[in-house]
């Protein structure tokens, strides 16, 4: 049936018609908003170029999380985490008292209802910045399965809902799932960062993070931004080592990624929606030059139409507060 039987503007006279067929609405359930939790009391250091974030101590952590949860109904957080110290290894995040297994067991205590989702990797807690155990120059791929899989551990006991390694070794997932359920943790779900690329975007995140690499870079581990056969071959090497989520990171640049993963292996996906994405938003914002919660829906329904089933954005709060929904 072609035009003047078929007109598709028929449909769209009024925002009821538009409404109804509607096919990708991005709900509140759909969202995780990550933080950044550094030691210390009172403590709330900006992050500049991600602006309305912060470098929160514990107890401001909790009442940012418990405003985020009484204001929107986001109950989904992932943290990361700026430690007191820093080693070779990372075996810093290895303990008990590591900053976010503290920050996740205040958490878990104050606000139990929020899901805490937490970030498994060394690059934070290395002293080089590298994601893992540095030998001969590059990180050493079974050396830093062990400090993944205690770190793991070390957060599952401590209360962590969700277990989401970013760090790109292979293997990681397996030692994860095998450390957890050895240990009383076979419930705990891993979500995998399992198509993360080697990207630009990550920039402002290595402010907030402190944790940008001091030589060389995240090429030898991360992925080649030109491929993505390579995508569904690490995601299916997660999925067979028991990822219950697979993710693809970052999100814009990668919605066709996002897209062939879902269509492929009809998982649940995630798609982070990372700081440079952020960034560039808030920084035109404030020039005047887009509209910026016209901007902001558009980007987070455009990862959601590609596929995308949960969103970690940055922009969780304000997306929510600004729609009403
Ligand atoms: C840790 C990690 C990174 C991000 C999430 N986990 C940075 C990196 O790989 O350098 C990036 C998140 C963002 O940019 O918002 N490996």
């Amino acid at each position: 049936m072609a035009y003047p039987i078929t007109r598709l503007r028929r449909l769209r006279q009024n925002d009821v018609l538009r409404s109804m067929i509607r096919e990708t609405e991005v709900s509140r359930a759909d969202l995780i908003m990550p933080y950044f939790v550094c030691p210390g009391a009172g403590v709330r250091n900006p992050i500049h170029s991600m602006p309305g974030n912060y470098q929160l101590s514990i107890d401001l952590l909790l009442d940012e999380v418990r405003d985020l949860y009484a204001e929107t109904g986001v109950d989904k957080i992932l943290l990361f985490g700026i430690p007191e110290t820093k080693d070779e290894h990372g075996r810093v995040a290895c303990s008990p008292d590591a900053i976010v297994p503290r920050a996740i067991r205040a958490l878990k205590e104050r606000l139990p209802e929020v899901l805490t989702v937490a970030d498994v990797c060394n690059c934070e807690y290395t002293t080089h910045g590298h994601c893992g155990t540095v030998v001969n120059g590059d990180v050493d791929n079974d050396l830093t399965l062990e400090t993944l899989a205690l770190q793991s551990l070390t957060l599952a006991q401590a209360g962590a809902d969700v277990i989401a390694p970013s760090d790109m070794m292979d293997g990681r997932v397996g030692a994860i799932r095998k450390i957890l359920d050895a240990n009383g943790f076979s419930n705990t779900p891993i979500m995998a960062y399992s198509a993360k690329y080697a990207s630009g975007f990550y920039g402002p995140f290595r402010e907030a993070a402190e944790s940008a690499p001091k030589f060389g870079n995240r090429s030898t581990y991360q992925m080649d931004p030109a491929n993505s056969n390579e995508a569904l071959r690490e995601v299916e090497q997660d999925i067979i080592e028991g990822a219950d989520i697979v993710m693809v990171k970052p999100a814009l640049s990668y919605l066709d990624v996002i897209n062939r993963v879902k269509q492929t292996f009809n998982v649940p996906v995630a798609a982070y929606n990372v700081s440079g994405e952020f960034s560039m938003v808030k920084a035109a914002a404030a020039n005047g030059w887009i509209d910026e919660q016209r901007i902001i829906k558009e980007i987070l329904t455009s990862i959601k139409r590609a596929g995308a089933d949960v969103i970690i954005t940055y922009h969780a709060k304000e997306y929510v507060l600004n729609n009403l929904i």
